[in-house]
C-alpha cells in the first residue's frame, strides 16, 4: 500500500503543467486495435492506467512501446484472445477492448471491467448497443461472451449520455456495415479526441461533441495519430487548490473553455484569475463565500472534480448545497473530511456543508481515486501532518502528482506503507 504525508499549509507558486488526459487516453490504446496500420499516440501520462493497457495490449500481440511521452503501435499481429479478470479488473476502461475486438473479429471474451467503487455502473448501454448492431452477448461468472457475423448498421438512443457507450459503440461501428447514428450521445472533450483519431485512420464520423454522432462504416483502415487532449480534471484540480493557495500559481497547458463550469463557479465564490490562452494564474482567495454545485454531464460541472471541489467548498462562509447527479457513491470521502474538521452533512447524493471550518490533519483514506484528490487537498490545507492511505487509486489518475506539487513549493512525500 502506498501513502501520502503531507505538511499543511505551504502557499504555491510557480508552473504546473498539464498532462494528457486520462480519460481520453484509456480509450484510445484499446481502440487502436481496429486497424492493422501503425499507430503513433503523444502527449500519453504515466499513469497507472496507461501501463495496465500496455499490458493487456502485449497479452494479445500488439507490439507496443512507450517512450517520451508517446506510444508506437504495430498491431499487425495482434490476436482474439480472452482478457482474464486479472487485467480486466484492473480498470473500468478494459471495456472499450469490446468495441474494438468487437469490430476487428466479430467478438470478444472478457472478464468484467474494474474501476473505482463509486456506484453500481452498469454497462447495458455498451451490450444493448452491441445487440442492436446484430451481436450475441452472454454474460456469466463475471465474464462477457459477445459475437456477431458482421455488425450492421442500426441508431441507438441512451437513456443519459454515457461517456464509455458512446465511445464504445462508436469504436465498434467503425468498421459496422451502413451507418450508425448514436442519439443523446455523451458530449465531453474526450469523445472528440477519439473521433479524431478514429478519422485520421480512415474512419468516417461526424457529429462527435454533440448530441448525435454518425458513424459511416469502412472496410479498411490505415496508419493513425493523435495527440491526447489535457486532461480536464487535472487541470481542475490544480486550479482548485490555487484558489486555496496559490500565489500566482499558473497551471500550463489547459483548454479553458473544458473547464468553464469550475471556473463560473470559482468566480461565484469570489476566487480570482487570469487566463492567458493555454495558462491559467490564480491565487489564493482569503474571502470564500458558499456556492451551489450539481454535477452532470459535459458541459455542466463535471462529477470527477466534485470531490476534490467539496474540500473548497468546506473553506467557503456560508451554506453550500453540493449535488452529485451522475454515481450513487461519490461522498465517501465526506467522513474522513469531517474527521479533519469539516461540517459537512451527507444524505444520499446531496451534501451541506457549512464553512469555514480549520482543518487539522489526520490519518485518512483514498476510497477512490477523486476521493484520493479531495483528502490531498485537505491534507495540502491542513494544519499538521496529513497521512492519506491507500494511494494507489489517486496513482492511476494524476501523473507524477508528488513531483508536481512539491515543485511550486508543497511538502508531500510518497511511501509505502
Ligand atoms: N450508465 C448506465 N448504463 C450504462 C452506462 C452508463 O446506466 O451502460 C449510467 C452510469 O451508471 C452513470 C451515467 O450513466 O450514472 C454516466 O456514466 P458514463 O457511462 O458516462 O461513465 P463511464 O463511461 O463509466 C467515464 C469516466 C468516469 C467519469 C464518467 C462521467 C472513464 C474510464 N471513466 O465513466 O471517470 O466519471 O465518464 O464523466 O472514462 C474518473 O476519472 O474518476 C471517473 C470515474
Amino acid at each position: 500500500m502506498k501513502r501520502l504525508i503531507i505538511e499543511g499549509g505551504r502557499e504555491l507558486s510557480g508552473t504546473i503543467n498539464i498532462s494528457g488526459a486520462k480519460n481520453s487516453v484509456v480509450a484510445l490504446i484499446p481502440a487502436s486495435i481496429l486497424t492493422k496500420g501503425k499507430c503513433v499516440i503523444r502527449n500519453v501520462p504515466d499513469i497507472s492506467d496507461v501501463h495496465t493497457l500496455i499490458d493487456i495490449m502485449k497479452f494479445l500481440g500488439s507490439d507496443i512501446k512507450y517512450e517520451d511521452e508517446t506510444l508506437y503501435i504495430d498491431n499487425k499481429n495482434i490476436k482474439n484472445k480472452f482478457i482474464p479478470d486479472e487485467y480486466a479488473s484492473k480498470l473500468r476502461a478494459s471495456y472499450y477492448f469490446m468495441g474494438s475486438l468487437l469490430g476487428l473479429f466479430g467478438k470478444v471474451d472478457i472478464a468484467s471491467p474494474g474501476g473505482c467503487v463509486i456506484g453500481s455502473r452498469p454497462i447495458d448501454f455498451h451490450l444493448k448497443s452491441f445487440q442492436k448492431m446484430g451481436a450475441k452477448v452472454s454474460e456469466s461468472n463475471n465474464e462477457f461472451h459477445i459475437s456477431s457475423n458482421g455488425l450492421k448498421s442500426t441508431e441507438v438512443f441512451f437513456d443519459v449520455p454515457s461517456v464509455g457507450a458512446t465511445i464504445n459503440v462508436m469504436i465498434a461501428a467503425v468498421r459496422a456495415k451502413g451507418t450508425t447514428r448514436i442519439l443523446n450521445a455523451a458530449r465531453e472533450p474526450e469523445i472528440v479526441n477519439i473521433a479524431d483519431f478514429l478519422i485520421s485512420m480512415g474512419a468516417k464520423i461526424t457529429g462527435a461533441g454533440t448530441g448525435t454522432v454518425i458513424i459511416e462504416g469502412v472496410t479498411e483502415l490505415h496508419d493513425g495519430e493523435v495527440t491526447v487532449i489535457p486532461d480536464r480534471i487535472e487541470a481542475g484540480t490544480y486550479v482548485i487548490i490555487g484558489a486555496l493557495l496559490g500565489k500566482n500559481l499558473k497551471v500550463a497547458g489547459i483548454v479553458p473553455e473544458h473547464i468553464y463550469s469550475l471556473l463560473y463557479k470559482l468566480k461565484e465564490m469570489g476566487v480570482s484569475y487570469k487566463i492567458n490562452k493555454d495558462v491559467i494564474t490564480i491565487k489564493k482567495c482569503n474571502n470564500l463565500k458558499a456556492v451551489n454545485i450539481k454535477t452532470t454531464v459535459y458541459p455542466g460541472f463535471p462529477t470527477d472534480l466534485g470531490q476534490p471541489l467539496s474540500t473548497l467548498l468546506t473553506q467557503c462562509k456560508g451554506e453550500s448545497v453540493f449535488e452529485e447527479t451522475i454515481y450513487e457513491n461519490r461522498l465517501r470521502h465526506v467522513p474522513y473530511l469531517n474527521g479533519m474538521g469539516a461540517n459537512i452533512n451527507a444524505l444520499d447524493k446531496k451534501a451541506v456543508i457549512s464553512g469555514p471550518t480549520k482543518l487539522v490533519g489526520r490519518k485518512v483514506k483514498a476510497t477512490d481515486l477523486r476521493a484520493g484528490a479531495s483528502m490531498l487537498v485537505a491534507g495540502m490545507i491542513a494544519k499538521g501532518t496529513t497521512t492519506v492511505n491507500n494511494v494507489e487509486h489517486l496513482l492511476r489518475g494524476y501523473e507524477r502528482i508528488v513531483d508536481k506539487l512539491n515543485n511550486v513549493g508543497a511538502n508531500i512525500k510518497l511511501t509505502d506503507a
